[in-house]
């Protein structure tokens, strides 16, 4: 990534987009270098094409002169093996350019979708709030794919086009200087007015990479939420929205179109009177004899070459400022700082005494604390049930602990250690959480109960996972059992049963420290009751967090807590709650009530 110190200092524009071209294609370049082999198999391939397609035009002047025109035996024997030779050539060439670079081109999007993938799973939690997922999401497909189709083109330009252009050029010179010379000062002319039209076009190309994405957008979001538009009745304003984006791209693609139909036209009218002109030089010059048939064709046919390249090498700039673009958005992942992982401290299983000294935390530095100053003492093996209205901070408060979050202040200890001081492997290790959003992946009920590294678990340990956190009872009925395949985020299975694997992963995991944030929200009160009994024997031997809106779960816990805006207004037993006559008192009594 280039560095904003760098930059600070290049006043000017043009500069610094040269500097970060230089930057970003430097540390591309570091993507290509370790295969150096293929590497030069493509640069000869694309400097061979380029002399053979060269050394083609050029035999051109032979055929015509000495075997057509002179009818000379000799030659007219020879040039159909040469001709031959060199279509041989080219085809060897073309392919080993085509294959090598591809080759390459395939392993940079490799190697750059290996690492932003890496670092998807090393960045902290809070990076992913800060950033929406679709754009996170095309820049693994996407992104990666520009890059890659930038940096081949570029050397493609570098290589083949400019050989070819200087082969060409050579070979116009040996067929006849002056109309070389003519040339030469012809085609800067005509680049110039391809070059403005080229500008013009990316200006409209631009908007309408825009505009695509509105269309997109719209589509995504009713597809995700189709049946809120049912619901609600969404269809009309969905589809005038949609006929509203997709009316602004297809104004801006016919406008597209537009310029660049009138920049091919123009620029082939522009083309026709500069050949119209080498033409009439070219027949003056057969008149008076210094040129000869086949020599006009060699040269016509060496300047018809070196335009496609000639015109390559104008937009240069287009393409490698398309590859900066895509690059720069990939290295910004790269370069974004991994969870801080500077702790050494290995415990395989901690005895479970938890303390929270003064703990304050704000997702936002700039607001409120969303946990401010909490200090809680849990002895291991005992439950601590938080409970609070909604926004008040249970989530994040336990979220702390695995450190999913930094704290701003304060400190978080397990067993006397600080969590910042045990490597994070080992602390969420000896942590079972059961979060207020179940995550599931698209993959088999089993596959999703023994995620990670719970693979290792025994058939035996599965089962009794699942039949404690009542997956069985739903499961039986199933016809392919625990390989049902759960779909997209679990979304073939009811709230309850994706809740009940998520249970089961969790006690799966048999960790000394468990968290369940409303981990039973979804269930009817019979499964309640019965999963809670199956939790109640595992939180006996564990350091247990609990979070639940209904007080009827909680009533057993060792101490509860209430919380407030972030700090802790009421804490004790039930009992002792109940005495204060507080918040958790008129709390339970509300919902007694409402029972
Ligand atoms: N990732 C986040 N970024 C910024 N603010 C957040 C984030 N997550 C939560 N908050 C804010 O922090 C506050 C506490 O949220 P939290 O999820 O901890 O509440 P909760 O007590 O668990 O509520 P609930 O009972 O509804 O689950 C809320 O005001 C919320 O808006
Ligand atoms: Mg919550």
């Amino acid at each position: 990534m280039i560095q904003p110190s760098n930059l600070r200092n290049v006043a000017n524009v043009k500069e610094r987009i040269d500097l970060e071209i230089r930057v970003v294609y430097g540390r591309l370049w570091h993507y290509v270098t370790p295969h150096k082999l293929i590497g030069c198999i493509a640069v000869i391939g694309m400097a061979a094409t380029a002399f053979i397609e060269a050394g083609l035009v050029f035999l051109l002047q032979p055929l015509m002169d000495d075997a057509l025109v002179a009818q000379n035996l000799q030659t007219a024997r020879w040039i159909p093996f040469a001709f031959m030779a060199i279509f041989v050539l080219r085809g060897i060439s073309g392919f080993a350019t085509e294959a090598s670079l591809g080759w390459i081109g395939r392993r940079v999007i490799s190697d750059l979708r290996i690492e932003v993938f890496g670092k998807f799973l090393t960045l902290p939690v809070g990076f992913f709030a800060a950033h929406a997922a679709g754009p996170l999401l095309s820049r693994m497909t996407y992104n990666v794919e520009m890059v890659a189709e930038s940096v081949t083109s570029v050397v493609t330009i570098a290589v083949r086009d400019t050989l070819t252009v200087i082969a060409a050029f050579a070979v116009m010179l040996y067929q006849s200087p002056m109309l070389t010379i003519f040339v030469a000062v012809l085609f800067p002319i005509v680049a110039l007015i391809v070059r403005l039209l080229g500008i013009a076009f990316r200006r409209y190309s631009a908007r309408i990479q825009d505009s695509i994405g509105e269309v997109t957008q719209v589509t995504d979001e009713i597809i995700r939420g189709n049946w809120v538009v049912k619901a609600f009745g969404g269809y009309k304003y969905e589809r005038d929205r949609l006929a509203e984006v997709d009316d602004r791209n297809r104004r801006q693609n016919l406008k597209l179109i537009r310029v660049r139909s009138f920049g091919v036209a123009v620029t082939q009218v522009v083309f026709g009177i500069g050949i119209a002109l080498v033409i009439y030089m070219a027949s003056r010059q057969s008149i008076e004899g210094v040129l000869s048939p086949g020599q006009f064709i060699s040269f016509f046919s060496a300047m018809m070459l070196m335009l496609q390249p000639v015109r390559r090498i104008t937009n240069v700039n287009a393409t490698l400022q398309r590859g900066v673009a895509a690059a720069d958005s990939l290295f910004m992942i790269i370069d974004e700082d991994d969870e801080d992982d500077c702790g050494s401290v290995e415990i395989d299983k901690v005895k479970g005494d938890v303390r929270f000294e003064n703990v304050t935390f704000s997702y936002d530095k700039e607001n409120a604390p969303v946990i401010d100053g909490v200090s809680i003492t849990l002895e291991a093996g005992t439950t601590l049930a938080i409970v609070g209205q909604s926004g008040s901070g249970k989530s994040t408060l336990v979220s702390l602990l695995p450190r999913f979050y930094e704290i701003d202040a304060g400190e978080i200890s397990i067993d006397g250690v600080s969590i910042r001081d045990f490597t994070l492997a080992s602390l969420r290790n000896n942590i079972s959480l059961v979060s207020q959003d179940v995550v599931l992946f698209n993959d088999t009920i089993r596959n999703n109960l023994a995620y990670g590294q719970l693979r290792s678990h025994s058939e035996e340990e599965l089962m009794r996972a699942a039949e404690a956190a009542h997956v069985l009872d739903f499961v039986n009925d199933l016809p392919n059992g625990l390989e049902t395949m759960v779909g997209d985020r679990g979304v073939l299975l009811s709230g309850g049963q994706r809740q009940r694997i998520a249970i089961g992963r969790a006690l799966l995991k048999n960790a000394p420290v468990l968290i369940l944030d409303e981990a039973t929200s979804a269930l009817d009160t019979r499964s309640e009751r019965r999963i809670q009994d199956a939790l109640n024997v595992l939180m006996k031997d564990r350091t247990t967090l609990v979070i639940a809106h209904r007080l009827s779960t909680v009533e057993n816990a060792d101490r509860i807590i209430v919380l407030d805006a972030g700090r802790i207004v009421e804490s004790g037993t039930h009992a002792e709650l109940l005495d204060q006559d507080g918040h958790y008192a008129a709390l339970y009594r509300m919902q007694f009530t409402a029972e």
